[in-house]
């Protein structure tokens, strides 16, 4: 029986694999989450963390961790950022996270966003909440039409083909652009080259050190001034002042986001951008799927803890 240190409360049966391969598991009373102190200290007497993408699992905790019994730090999320990954390999820890069950919900999130950020009914809501709409004017709240728009993917991998399928039914042409040429229709090679083309650009990149800041202020200036773009990624994937530049002066049409640079801290700028729709890291929120997302993080560990390779395996 191996020691499970789970770092904050997971959704309903996601802690179901562990208990049912009689792991111990160790949580918090009260869902708060660990220091980086706290997080060092405790690595060594767990031979397993499973953690969120705000946990910052560093090479600090590695460290401490590799000094002990740790084997596996399993992440409830696809993104792992937040993870040391090339300490934990050079420590010999395992790293697993949650791909697949959440590029549908997701997608839907993602597609949200480039209709309401296109059809501006943030602001629309805004208008109305606060008593501000005085009737139906033939010149208000004009947006941008989302059937027969171009839009353009920037990655590839799974939750973006997801977006693309959607797209499909709203009669947009789609584009997408990776470093590598993926073989598929509608690649195009060159990023400048999709960014000027499409109406709607939406992000699916993992944050990188060669994604950050990826759109930038010169990126965002190639942009048509009725472009929209949408972030589902992660924050600092996207330069957010220059985006709230690009706002203010009317370069591009509007924005979606949902993740952030300095999450949970947003941006205050950005708060008072125009047309701009901004939610809190709400991709993933769904029941079923954050349940999936938490049952396939720790049936990682359970995996790893029994010699088996999951294929959530990002390095072993
Ligand atoms: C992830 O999993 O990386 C998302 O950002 C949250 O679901």
């Amino acid at each position: 029986m191996a020691l499970v240190l789970v770092t904050r409360h997971l959704p309903e049966g996601g802690l179901d694999p562990l208990v049912a391969a009689g792991h111990e598991v160790v949580q918090r009373e009260h869902d708060v989450a660990f220091s980086t102190e706290e997080l060092v200290a405790a690595a060594p007497d767990h031979d397993a963390i499973v953690c969120l993408l705000t946990d910052r699992i560093g090479a600090d905790v590695l460290a401490a961790g590799a000094a002990g019994r740790l084997k596996v730090v399993a992440n409830a999320a696809v993104g792992y950022d937040n993870i040391d990954v090339a300490a934990a390999s050079r420590l010999g820890i395992a790293v697993c996270n949650t791909p697949g069950v959440l590029d549908q919900t997701t997608a839907d999130l993602a597609f949200l966003l480039i209709l309401t950020a296109s059809r501006l009914t943030s602001g629309a809501e805004a208008d109305l909440r606060a008593g501000r709409w005085t009737g139906w004017g033939i010149t208000d709240h004009l947006g941008r039409d989302v059937h027969g728009a171009v839009l353009g993917l920037v990655g590839y991998g799974r939750i973006a083909r997801e977006v693309a399928r959607r797209a499909e039914g709203f009669g947009m042409e789609v584009l997408h652009h990776t470093r590598s040429p993926t073989g598929f229709p509608g690649y195009v090679a060159d990023l400048d080259g999709l960014l000027s083309t499409a109406d709607i650009v939406s992000l699916h990149v993992p944050l990188t050190a060669s994604t950050r800041h990826l759109i930038g202020a010169r990126e965002l200036g190639v942009m048509k001034d009725t472009a929209v773009l949408v972030n589902t990624a992660r924050g600092s994937v996207v330069d957010e002042d220059a985006l709230v530049d690009a706002l203010e002066a009317g370069t591009i049409f509007a924005g979606g986001l949902d993740v952030y640079e300095g999450e949970p801290a947003v941006n205050p700028r950005l708060l008072g951008a125009p047309r701009v729709t901004l939610l809190p890291h709400v991709g993933s929120a769904t029941t079923q799927t954050r349940s999936r997302m938490a049952r396939l993080a720790c049936q990682g560990v359970c995996d790893v803890l029994a010699g088996r390779t999951p294929p959530n395996l990002v390095t072993g």
